[in-house]
């Protein structure tokens, strides 16, 4: 057990509503094809905000809920796959916006697991003492790398970052458990595959729509449900848990079948769940802390609470940690 402090969150979403009645005009797609296949209602998109915009703006929030100001951050870690630009990446832009002149910065590139991924690097930072305050932000504006004529992808996505800080000490609460893997054998289920070194722009990558995301989705609806609950229950088991003792599941919001499936198999009630799926889609390696914030401030998740935090994602990468506010 390493004591960890949550001391702020924030997010942002962009204004612009898209719903999937307005989906049906661009893609032959139904309102009732996405919501029974993912439980998704609508999604934010980005009207000319950038990545670090939204990373900037949840960072905002998450500094000021927590108390500290800019230049008490000692690391700022992005996590993305909608950078503003290859490199540099998002942290360093968020470290020169905040004015934070005594954080590092970079970026983890993880697919949607990276936000589990940058939250256990800075749990270990701060649980070593190498780091006092970590700023950790998801942040994605996936609706540019997203082909708008392939309705295999388009419905799934939005835009969107979270943001947390955590320190380190006594006070707080703990770190139970945490455990990141990857299957890189699956590397080919969701990719982006043109535009860099394996295949420089040209205009083969683009008539081939290779600069968009592609996505085998069934094969990772598959893959998920094959591997997420028994990873699961092997996290539980390392934070010495039952299912029965986490107090709130945030899943990566991917899909609500996803979720309902492994609540229904570790026999959880659907409301420890923390949903936003609806609202916002899939924001990727945003979804769980705007997840996480949101419940915060409307009072479902209290101090004390135990939290289990999943994601899954390209590469095939997935993970979990465990934490008592
Ligand atoms: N509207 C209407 N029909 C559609 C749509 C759509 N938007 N998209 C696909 N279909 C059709 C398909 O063409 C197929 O038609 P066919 O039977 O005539 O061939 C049919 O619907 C069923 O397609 P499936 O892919 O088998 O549908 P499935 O039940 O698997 O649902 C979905 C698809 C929602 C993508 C699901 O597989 C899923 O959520 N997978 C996980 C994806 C995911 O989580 N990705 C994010 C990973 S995180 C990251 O790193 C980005």
């Amino acid at each position: 057990k390493m004591p960890i402090k949550i001391l702020g969150t924030g997010k942002y979403v962009p204004s612009k509503v898209l719903t999937n009645l307005e989906l049906e005009k661009i893609v032959d797609t139904t309102d009732e094809w996405i919501t029974t296949r993912t439980g998704i209602k609508e999604r934010r998109i980005s009207e000319g905000e950038l990545t670090s915009d939204l990373a900037y703006k949840a960072a905002l929030e998450a500094i000021k809920d927590a108390g500290i100001s800019a230049e008490e951050i000692d690391m700022i870690i992005v996590a993305t796959n909608s950078p503003d630009t290859l490199f540099p990446g998002v942290a360093p832009k968020v470290q020169a916006l905040l004015g934070a002149r005594h954080a590092g910065a970079c970026d983890v590139q993880s697919g949607c697991t990276g936000c589990v991924y940058a939250l256990s690097m800075a749990f270990a930072g701060v649980g070593s003492g190498m780091w006092k305050n970590v700023l950790v932000i998801g942040a994605e504006v996936l609706s540019k790398l997203i082909d708008w004529t392939d309705r295999n992808t388009c419905v799934l996505f939005g835009d969107g970052a979270g943001a947390v800080v955590v320190s380190g000490g006594e006070g707080g609460g703990c770190l139970l458990a945490s455990e990141l893997r990857a299957d890189g054998s699956k590397a080919d289920l969701i990719k982006l595959p043109g535009g860099l070194v394996e295949k420089p722009a040209s205009h083969e990558t683009v008539d081939n729509r290779e600069h968009f995301v592609q996505m085998k989705g069934n094969e990772v609806f598959k893959f998920v449900n094959r591997v997420l609950p028994s990873f699961l229950d092997e996290v539980c088991d390392k934070a010495n848990l039952t299912p029965e003792d986490i107090d709130w599941w945030i899943f990566h919001q991917a899909n609500m079948r996803i979720i309902e499936g492994v609540l229904r198999r570790s026999k959880q009630p659907h409301e420890k769940a923390i949903i936003n799926l609806d609202k916002y889609g899939n924001t990727s390696a945003a979804s769980v802390f705007i997840a996480f914030h949101d419940a915060l401030k409307d009072g479902r998740i209290k101090k004390g609470d135990t939290i289990l935090m999943t994601s899954f994602g390209a590469g095939m990468t997935y993970g979990a940690v465990i934490f008592s506010l």
